[in-house]
């Protein structure tokens, strides 16, 4: 488990859904304001995706609507290093269910360079982040240990203050083992971070979570609370 005295103190804000659904519509409405509102302070909107398979429906809906796409900027929070087209990038289903089909540039979609290797990927993609101070909304998902982006418990996960931007992982508990994956540091230099937290295998994550242990998605900790969507079954001991 990470040090605690590394992990400063994140607050979370729990918003309960009854059904995926109706947790789907509010996180894609959330998306849509945290656009328009980065979009008005600053002229473009900074959005770090979530991988697995949790926002997919998310990614769909987000498809069919009215946003100044030409004004999103697109990271990914972790990257298995698989070929670019290969089934199980993240990068992959979020282009196939929804950045190929809307008109954000090419060249604002920044995909991980996973398939060079993890430490060539991370190196890289660091120097793609630096210019980016904070991210305007980072979205996560919740592994069923605790784990979230590419940050497993009993690895490193780069939530020290001099901690790099991203992280080579090797021995992932999740296949693939070789990832790349944002820090928990640059994942906390966010004005907004949204878990999206859905299915029964999530239950004990969530217990955990609730009763302090120190899993890797608690060393998520930007300046303002992290908002959790979930389902309320989740929720019930
Ligand atoms: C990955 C993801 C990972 C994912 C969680 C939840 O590359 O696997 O980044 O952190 O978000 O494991 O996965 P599901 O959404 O598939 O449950």
């Amino acid at each position: 488990m990470p040090s605690l005295e590394n992990i400063s103190a994140q607050q979370c804000r729990w918003h309960a859904y009854s059904t995926t659904g109706e947790l789907e519509q509010a996180a894609v409405q959330t998306i849509l304001l945290a656009a328009r509102q980065a979009i008005d302070l600053h002229g473009a909107f900074h959005i770090v995706l979530a991988g697995g398979t949790t926002p997919r429906r998310i990614y769909e809906s987000l498809r069919g609507t009215k946003t100044e796409w030409t004004a999103w900027h697109v990271y990914f929070g972790d990257e298995r290093c698989l070929p670019p087209d290969h089934a199980e990038r993240n990068s992959r289903m979020a282009a196939l269910v929804w950045l190929d089909h809307v008109a954000i540039p090419r060249e604002q979609i920044h995909l991980i360079p996973a398939q060079r290797g993890a430490e060539i990927a991370a190196n890289n993609y660091a120097q793609t982040l630096a210019g980016i101070e904070l991210f305007d909304l980072v979205l996560l998902g919740l592994g069923e240990d605790g784990h979230t982006a590419s940050l497993f418990p009993g690895h490193e996960l780069g939530n020290a203050p001099n901690a790099p931007a991203a992280i080579a992982v090797f021995d992932a508990p999740k296949p693939p083992p070789e990832r790349v994956s944002l820090s928990a540091r640059r994942l906390s230099a966010a004005r907004q971070v949204m878990f999206l937290v859905t299915g029964e295998a999530k239950r004990q994550a969530v217990r955990d979570w609730r009763n302090g242990v120190a899993i890797p998605a608690a060393a998520i900790a930007p300046v303002s609370a992290v908002d959790v969507y979930l389902e309320a079954a989740l929720l019930e001991s």
